[in-house]
């Protein structure tokens, strides 16, 4: 089973978005983790479609969106435009779930499903054999530089369980908190893509960084 690095460019210094694109472009990093908040669905802002534009325009790796905002389906075939390849919604924010996750697969994008730390597994059930990703939020999700939840462990083993059960093909990612502490656990219990933003960021070195935790998950 493939395992993807996925460096978080929240954590990035904004003032030389370039230059730390061109880093993950050179590392062993594999998709670019791109946080979308809206100040309503989270207690932050980040950045909107003129930024992720930019960042396509540099970045070589796949584009792996995670939208923390409130109506998502507004926007779907924007993000389309704007260069993301993986585009993921937030259970909590998604009446119409089913809806939603197809509209992003008719775009031509890999569709996610992302649970907040206290939502369980168990609301996957009927939509879980439709999804490309399920990403796991290992922190409260808004901001960056939190500690890891350790209830995440029992999540992402009982979301192994579902996908194996009902056959889907979803790949398992978990957002938030991830060091070289606790990334190959993760990798054991069914973690396919793991998010890094300051542990990477906030390294002496990143790209060793990356290559380190590439290491860690890699046989
Ligand atoms: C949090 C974001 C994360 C964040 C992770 O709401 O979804 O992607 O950037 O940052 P770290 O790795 O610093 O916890
Ligand atoms: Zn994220």
């Amino acid at each position: 089973m493939n395992k993807y690095i996925a460096p978080s460019l929240l954590a990035a210094d904004f003032g030389n978005l370039q230059r730390d694109i061109e880093m993950i472009n050179n590392s062993k990093a594999d998709w670019f983790h791109i946080d979308v908040m809206d100040g309503v669905f989270v207690p932050n802002i980040s950045f909107g479609m003129p930024v992720i534009k930019a960042i396509k325009e540099h970045a070589k790796k796949t584009m792996d969106v995670h939208l923390m905002i409130v109506n998502p389906d507004k926007f779907i075939s924007d993000f389309k435009k704007v260069g993301a390849d993986i585009l993921t919604v937030h259970y909590e924010a998604c009446p119409h779930l089913h809806r939603t996750v197809q509209t992003i697969k008719a775009e031509g994008m890999k569709a996610g499903v992302s649970l907040n730390p206290h939502t369980p597994i168990a609301v996957l059930e009927d939509i879980i054999e439709d999804l490309d990703l399920v990403l796991i939020m290992s922190v409260n999700p808004g901001f960056g530089g939190q500690s890891f939840i350790e209830n995440t462990y029992k999540k992402v083993q009982q979301l192994q369980a579902l996908i194996e059960f009902s056959g889907s093909k979803a790949l398992i990612e978990v957002d938030g908190g991830v060091t070289d502490q606790n990334i190959e656990q993760l990798s054991e219990v069914g973690v396919n893509a793991f998010v890094a933003g300051s542990f990477v960021f906030k390294s002496e070195n990143p790209t060793n960084t990356i290559a380190n935790l590439k290491d860690l998950v890699s046989p």
